[in-house]
């Protein structure tokens, strides 16, 4: 199949190279002109495993292409996805829709013959609506059925969850969209993965609901990581405790500094707005956003708390910056508020990420310093805070980072470390909702 996608960030690019890579032909459009010239070179502009290897598979092949030029690509495709950003409008929460409607405008004046117009970005109930009457009144003649295929996929494991999906949501309204879309999708039934053909509306509140339940599941087990703070009770058994229960489900129930990246925050906002724009509040996830917001700001200040109760003229040295491991992608990340609360206290920070100190380096305050290694952010630090858990701060050496540091404290945000480990070389340690003595932690973290 002919397949255009508009918009070529973390899910345009992924959805195109890996449509590519089930073999259809596939033309990546971005107005971004840097960017585009970029992946012709075979520059990746974003850093997710695996990407680069399937663009180069995929463009190599001929399957696969990127343009600034929308017109022809779209004239000459059976479907068009759009894919672009949906950021918070400011002031209100409200998902901006600016460049989802431009791309409607510009995409009517394009089509050629049927065409089937995707929306994979995220959008409020009822854009769909508004996409189809755009087009319509752009271009009358247009042959177009507008559907809604919210995306799940997740930055650090985007390729994987794209080609494994749990599910694959459709949302349409009329009925000639569905075999176009079922080609789309064909090579996943390999894989089994269930296409769910909805109504429009349904698809897009599958999608922000989806969202806002995970957001709420990590709350809700933060909350419990401060109960377990408070009663000497331990947050992992807790999660595993519950998580066994297959009504629950394990996943997503790992306390820390609270959730942050591109889409969790907006999309909660986003949600909330919806509620109150249809009188339907969205109560529970009202609350998610503000213990979430409240959460980062917590973290400086246990960090505070640890370093004796005051950072003025401190160094504080930092692991991890990107919202997750496995991403380059700092947005919401909760290390700027946490940083910020630091340096508001008068601590001077170290920071070290393995791939997000370039974007960084534009959303943190300029006197930030940047280490090259953990290592290097230890040297003469008053204490060390681990804020992402990537892989490379799974193991280290505890000794070494102890004889460079000016005091041995470590603040584990993520509950990477075991305290017993941490103890015997004499750190001071505080994690997340876990206890020094509390017995069977081991045990626990050893079976997950
Ligand atoms: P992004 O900011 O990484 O990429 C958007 C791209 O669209 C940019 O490269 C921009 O230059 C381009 N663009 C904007 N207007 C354009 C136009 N008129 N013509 C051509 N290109 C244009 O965004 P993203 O993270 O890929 O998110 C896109 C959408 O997908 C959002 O609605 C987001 O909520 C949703 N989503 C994102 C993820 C994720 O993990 N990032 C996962 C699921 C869903
Ligand atoms: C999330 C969803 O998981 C995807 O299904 C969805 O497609 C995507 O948002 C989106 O709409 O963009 P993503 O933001 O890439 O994916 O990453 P997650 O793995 O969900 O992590 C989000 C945040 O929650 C991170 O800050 C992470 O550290 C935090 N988190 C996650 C926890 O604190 N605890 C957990 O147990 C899980």
């Amino acid at each position: 199949m002919k397949i255009a996608i508009i918009g070529a960030g973390y899910v345009g690019l992924v959805t195109g190279v890996c449509l590519a890579d089930f073999g259809h032909d596939v033309v990546c459009i971005d107005k971004d002109q840097c960017r585009i010239d970029a992946l012709n070179r075979g520059e990746i502009p974003i850093y997710e495993p695996g990407l680069a290897d399937l663009v180069k598979a995929n463009a190599g092949a001929g399957r696969l292409s990127f343009s600034v030029e929308l017109r022809d690509a779209v004239a000459g495709a059976e479907v068009v996805f759009i894919a672009v950003g949906t950021p918070s409008r400011r002031g209100d929460g409200h998902a901006d829709l600016t460049y989802v409607f431009a791309v409607a405008r510009e995409v009517a004046d394009a089509v050629d013959g049927f065409t089937v117009v995707v929306t994979k970005s995220t959008v409020p109930v009822g854009t769909g609506d508004e996409v189809a009457r755009i087009i319509a009144n752009t271009n009358p003649e247009a042959d177009v059925a507008v559907v809604s295929n919210p995306e799940f996929l997740r930055e650090g494991a985007a390729i994987e969850d794209f080609k494994r999906p749990d599910r694959i949501v459709v949302g349409i309204e009329e009925e000639r969209a569905r075999s176009v879309m079922n080609e789309v999708y064909r090579p996943l039934y390999l894989n089994q993965a269930p296409i769910m053909f909805t109504g429009r509306r349904t698809a897009e509140l599958i999608k922000y609901a989806a969202n806002a339940f995970l957001a709420m599941k990590i709350t809700f087990i933060n909350e419990v990581a401060d109960l377990c703070e408070a009663t000497g009770a331990d947050v992992q058994q807790v999660a595993r405790g519950i998580g066994l229960d297959n009504r629950i489900g394990s996943k997503f129930l790992h306390a820390g500094p609270g959730y942050g990246g591109s889409c969790f925050p907006k999309d909660t906002l986003a949600l909330v707005k919806i509620g109150q724009d249809f009188e339907s509040p969205m109560r529970l996830v009202e609350t998610t956003v503000a213990i979430n917001d409240q959460r980062k700001r917590a973290m400086a200040r246990k960090v505070i708390a640890s370093c004796g109760g005051d950072v003025r003229g401190k160094t504080i040295g930092v692991l991890g910056l990107t919202f997750k491991p496995n991403t380059d992608d700092m947005r919401e990340a909760p290390s700027i508020d946490i940083i910020q609360g630091l340096m508001d206290k008068g601590a001077h920070v170290v920071a070290y990420d393995p791939q997000g100190m370039d974007s960084a380096r534009e959303l943190l305050p300029k006197e930030v310093d940047y280490a090259d290694s953990a290592y290097e952010a230890a040297i003469d630090a008053d204490a060390l805070v681990l804020i992402t858990e990537w892989n490379e701060f799974r193991s280290l050496d505890l000794g070494r980072l102890k004889l460079s540091m000016k005091s041995a404290v470590l603040v584990d945000l993520r509950n990477v470390y075991r305290y017993d480990e941490v103890a015997r070389h004499g750190f001071a340690y505080a994690s997340i909702g876990r206890h020094g003595d509390s017995r069977g932690t081991s045990e626990a973290q050893a079976a997950e």
